[in-house]
């Protein structure tokens, strides 16, 4: 069988600590498949090359098959020249006693550069998942200067958020975490985002048969939507092999299909699916079909889960309106 022509990977931040984490991941076969090689273009900060530098000699001491070249830049026009996906981590994380969205105005700025460069030198195939907080106003406005790459290839990661989710519904029921299917992030990765349980299974029954209705309501949601600001407080700094692992799962997810009856969260740009105003970037329940994502339709949304999904979106809105007055959209 001959090996298939490379693929192009170009990450933003890739010297910082999720790409450190990310990179020889992506050079084992964990993203892409073990018989796919990839060109690696890392986009740094100009006061990080130097470090991204070290990253990539540590890459080439790896030996991996797989990683067919590296480069290294400041300038977003060559970092995208001919990506086939975009991983855009680069950006400031927050510290204790921040939100996410106290980010906004120290990191917003990044993403309109690599927006435009995206629309004019990535590969017509391009897609863009985006990890930067805030993650999914960030995606807004990558997409919003990058007009002519379809709104479909634009997502923003909460499968971080969905995968704490199901360990929590595994902890909580003693179910395997590969037995619990069908939970739901929906809204901001923050912490107003709806971690939904009504469609869940654990071991093939309703997850609500399973685990107390008072937890899940509570507890849960709280734990879920905390837990970045947990990780935090315990550990001194926000999460980072975890959110790597999620990367990981999100675009393997994305190539290669959910389980079948199952699927997987990830901000997208609304096409006013289940209510969420048209352009901003909600997490929802997604399926992966000729590897792109699709919103699944149909479920049902009680009154419970309106008002959660109005409070998140609502947030979102007000970012919108944030980075509209910055004159960032
Ligand atoms: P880090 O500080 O270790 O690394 C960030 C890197 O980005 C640095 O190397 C920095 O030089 C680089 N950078 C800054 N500006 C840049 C620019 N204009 N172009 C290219 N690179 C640039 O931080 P980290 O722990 O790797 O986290 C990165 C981001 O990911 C943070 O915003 C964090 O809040 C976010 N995050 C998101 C999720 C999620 O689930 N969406 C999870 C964890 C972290
Ligand atoms: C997380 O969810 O762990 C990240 O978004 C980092 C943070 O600031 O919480």
């Amino acid at each position: 069988m001959s090996t298939p022509a490379p693929l192009t990977l170009t990450l933003s931040g890739a010297a910082g600590q999720i790409g450190y984490s990310l990179l020889f991941r992506v050079a084992s076969g964990e993203v892409f498949g073990p018989d796919q090689p990839v060109r690696i273009r890392m986009l740094e900060a100009p006061g990080a090359v130097r470090a991204a530098e070290g990253v990539a000699m540590e890459l080439q001491d790896a030996a991996a098959p797989l990683v067919a070249d590296v480069d290294i830049s400041d300038q977003p026009r060559r970092a995208f020249d001919g990506a086939d996906l975009a991983i855009l981590v680069g950006a400031r994380p927050r510290t204790a006693g921040m939100e996410r969205a106290d980010l906004l105005e120290v990191n917003a700025g990044i993403f309109g550069p690599q927006g435009e460069a995206i629309n004019s030198v990535a590969n017509e195939g391009i897609r863009v998942l985006v990890i930067g907080n805030p993650a999914n106003t960030n995606t807004m406005i990558v997409a919003a200067h990058a007009p002519d790459v379809p709104r479909n290839r634009f997502s923003a990661l909460t499968r971080l958020d969905h995968n704490r989710a199901l360990a929590q519904l595994a902890a909580r029921s003693g179910a395997p975490v590969g037995e619990i299917s069908r939970v739901t992030i929906w809204g901001n990765h923050s912490r107003t985002q709806y971690p939904d349980v009504r469609h869940a299974l654990i071991q093939g029954r309703p997850a609500l048969e399973v685990v107390d209705r008072e937890w899940a309501e509570g507890e849960f949601i709280d734990t879920v939507a905390q837990r970045g600001g947990a990780i935090i407080a315990a550990r001194g700094g926000s999460s980072v092999a975890s959110t790597a692992t999620a990367i990981i799962d999100h675009v393997h997810r994305r190539l290669h299909g959910v389980r079948e009856g199952d699927w997987s969260s990830a901000g997208r740009i609304s096409d006013g699916s289940y209510g969420v105003p048209e352009g901003l970037v909600c997490s929802y329940p997604v399926i992966s079909r000729d590897q792109e994502w699709e919103i699944v339709q149909g479920l049902e949304v009680d009154a419970f889960s309106r008002a959660r999904i109005d409070a998140s979106v609502a947030e979102l809105i007000e970012e919108r309106e944030a980075v509209r007055h910055l004159g960032l959209i």
